[in-house]
């Protein structure tokens, strides 16, 4: 309640700029009003018209949203197109000398691509994976660290019908294996290294761990991407060094037609289990809400050059890096390295240097640039800036204040998007030329999404109030199923209480404007620095040690990343004291770090001889909430099996 109260005092409201909507693709709340009536009036139609201007078909379709099987929607499912085909050769009469990528390394270095040129690359490299033997529906991991190549691996994916799974480079060999076995990849594509903040990561020795780990025998190839010249684990008849195997590729590849329904990607994200969830996307559907979202959220204009700062690990780097940007013929920076090297002023710098004048980051880093350069923005011309955009996680009003003075300099409206690795595109977020905006609401629904906010038995919440954030009606762009568990795809996302709504594992509040503002996830799912992580996933890679008997796993509020990881543990030897303590807690994170990736890595461990469970031995999460935050605990515990362990799990160690 203390979080849905603070943000009911956040009543600033701003207008979109006059000049803004002069320009803007929907200008005027009139605008969005009367697109919002389209699609009430008759919903299959709004999409479908948006879907036939804005897509080039192979095949046109005639039928536009397929409900015979709730909740397997399926849209304009009798079509046939490519989404290769639609980010590449669609461009090329009329932009093929035009920049579609400005990459940006590490250590400052440019280098471009225009549509035609990576027309060439994306062609070449797909011709490579079919000698490889990959064709339709294979499933391909790719494990690159941002980069042009990741964008062309996962466009000749696409352009011969294979499915990719991009792989975050921060994930560990183990989490890489998971998603390598479940998915059943036939191929792997990585880079021999990444290279971040001056030092660089081992990204093939990693692929050759997780092979390592039994159970991979569907992958026979693993094909890498030479991005420093530094001694490479080799394994002769596996792998395959991408620029040999493009060295002689043909240029020419026709693009393999798919089905609207064809899986384009599978993308893991954690859910309330320890095992994560393999969204599984369309390929029409996607496609058209990465488009929508591009011209009506970030009111992409012919002329922008724009900056979305997601790794191609995330969601968001599927799609406003790798299609959307694409998508719609547009001009993007890509960048390799990370916001505070050499100094906490390189995304200021690039934003001069380049340019950009749409930027989309995430609220980690803004509020963590604001602690360690607040006075770097004042460096650097920032003019070409006319939007900025946010996603991943609640704004504090405070951060979103300094954004909207210190790098908007007021005149730039700030589109706070919310969506999630399940939807594909933005669902609710502020149409910048329409909707005014109010810092730390993500504000109005996009047209044709409608969301809703209900109670626990999936009743409308009327007028102001709170609760369950749900979509009432299926929307293109929405996940089709969890690879390989048809099942857990009704279960988490369709519960019957809900009535055929989709549950988004948020609660959210309306305000008295029919504004959204986003609490937080109703499940065991924590958001640190913008990234999902099941609470049981780490505390399933935190049992596995041999030392650690029992563990559980919440969150705390932290000033910078949202939210840290706090996790209880009770070993199978004595609690430890001192500087054991201190030695257990290192070699804790460092297995975490391990087993799933350095971001699950706990900020604070803390020993109990026990967990705080009720009688019928169900963990207390709430307390130990509680307990985490130091606040005094003064709610009934007289269901507690053993009152008086809260005393020892007060300490943390670190
Ligand atoms: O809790 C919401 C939060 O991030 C979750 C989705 O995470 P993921 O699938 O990793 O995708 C992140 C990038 C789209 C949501 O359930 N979230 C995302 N955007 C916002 C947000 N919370 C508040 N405001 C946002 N703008």
């Amino acid at each position: 309640m203390s979080s849905i109260e603070s943000v009911l005092h956040e009543c600033r409201k701003f207008q979109p700029h006059e000049l803004f909507v002069k320009h803007a693709t929907i200008s005027g709340i009139d605008s969005y009003h009367a697109l919002c009536a389209s699609a009430d009036s008759d919903y299959a139609s709004f999409w479908g018209g948006f879907a036939r201007k804005e897509i080039d078909w192979k095949k046109a379709f005639n039928h536009i949203l397929d409900e015979s099987n709730i909740p397997f929607y399926r849209w304009f499912y009798d079509g046939e197109l490519n989404a290769s085909y639609n980010c590449l050769d669609r461009h090329l009469a009329k932009s093929s000398n035009k920049t579609a990528i400005i990459f940006e390394a590490d250590d400052g270095s440019v280098s471009k691509v225009t549509y035609h040129e990576l027309y060439i690359r994306v062609c070449k490299f797909s011709n490579a994976l079919k000698d490889m033997g990959i064709s339709h529906g294979d499933r391909v991991i790719i494990y690159m660290p941002m980069s042009i190549e990741a964008v062309v691996a996962m466009q000749a994916c696409a352009r011969i019908g294979a499915i990719h799974s991009v792989v975050f480079g921060g994930f560990s060999a183990k989490s890489l294996h998971e998603r390598i076995t479940d998915v059943g990849a036939k191929t792997i594509i990585c880079a021999n290294y990444g290279v971040r903040g001056g030092k660089s990561v081992p990204l093939k020795a990693t692929v050759d761990e997780a092979l390592s780990l039994g159970g991979c025998e569907s992958v026979n190839k693993v094909i890498v991407y030479q991005r420093i010249n530094q001694d490479t684990p080799w394994s002769l008849d596996r792998d395959f060094w991408w620029h040999e195997l493009v060295e002689n590729a043909s240029d020419y590849c026709e693009p393999v037609w798919v089905n609207s329904e064809h899986p384009l990607f599978i993308l893991y994200t954690s859910g309330s289990t320890g095992k994560p969830k393999g969204v599984q996307h369309s390929t029409g559907g996607y496609l058209l809400g990465t488009i929508m979202s591009m011209k009506w959220v970030f009111d992409f204009k012919d002329e922008d050059i724009f900056w979305c700062t997601a790794d191609v690990g995330w969601i968001t780097g599927h799609s406003y890096v790798a299609y959307g940007p694409l998508a719609i013929g547009g001009t993007q920076v890509l960048f390799e390295g990370i916001p505070t090297y050499p100094d906490a002023g390189r995304f200021w710098q690039m934003i001069e240097k380049h340019k950009v004048s749409i930027f989309y980051t995430a609220p980690t880093a803004i509020r963590s640039l604001i602690k360690v350069g607040a006075d770097f923005p004042g460096k650097y011309d920032l003019s070409s800036l006319r939007l900025l955009g946010t996603v991943g996680e609640p704004i504090n009003p405070e951060a979103w204040m300094w954004y909207f003075q210190e790098i908007g300099k007021e005149r730039c409206p700030i589109v706070d998007t919310w969506w999630q690795t399940e939807t594909g595109a933005h669902m609710i977020a502020p149409l910048p030329g329409a909707v005014a905006t109010k810092p730390g609401s993500c504000t109005l629904p996009l047209p044709g999404i409608i969301m809703d906010i209900v109670d626990e038995e999936g009743n409308h919440v009327e007028g102001v109030g709170g609760g369950l954030l749900v979509a009432k009606k299926p929307w293109p762009s929405m996940i089709r199923s969890i690879w390989g568990d048809p099942e857990r795809f009704k279960k988490s996302y369709f519960p019957t209480e809900l009535k055929g709504a989709y549950l988004a594992g948020d609660s959210a509040h309306r305000d008295e404007d029919g504004y959204y503002w986003i609490m937080g996830r109703i499940d065991d799912v924590l958001n640190v620095s913008g990234h999902r992580l099941g609470t049981m996933e780490i505390e399933s890679a935190l049992v596995a040690n041999p030392l650690v008997a029992e563990a559980a796993v919440v969150g705390k509020p932290h000033e910078i990343k949202g939210e840290s990881v706090i996790a209880y543990v009770v070993l199978k030897g004595l609690r430890p004291e001192g500087d054991e303590a201190k030695r257990i807690v290192a070699e804790l994170r460092e297995w975490v770090g391990k087993e799933i990736g350095p971001i699950a890595k706990p900020d604070e461990i803390r020993f109990g001889d026990n967990l705080p469970k009720t009688r019928s031995g169900k963990i207390m999460r709430r307390l130990l909430r509680s307990l985490a935050k130091g606040e005094e605990i003064t709610s009934d515990i007289s269901t507690l099996d053993n009152p008086s362990i809260l005393e020892q799990l007060k300490q943390s160690v670190i």
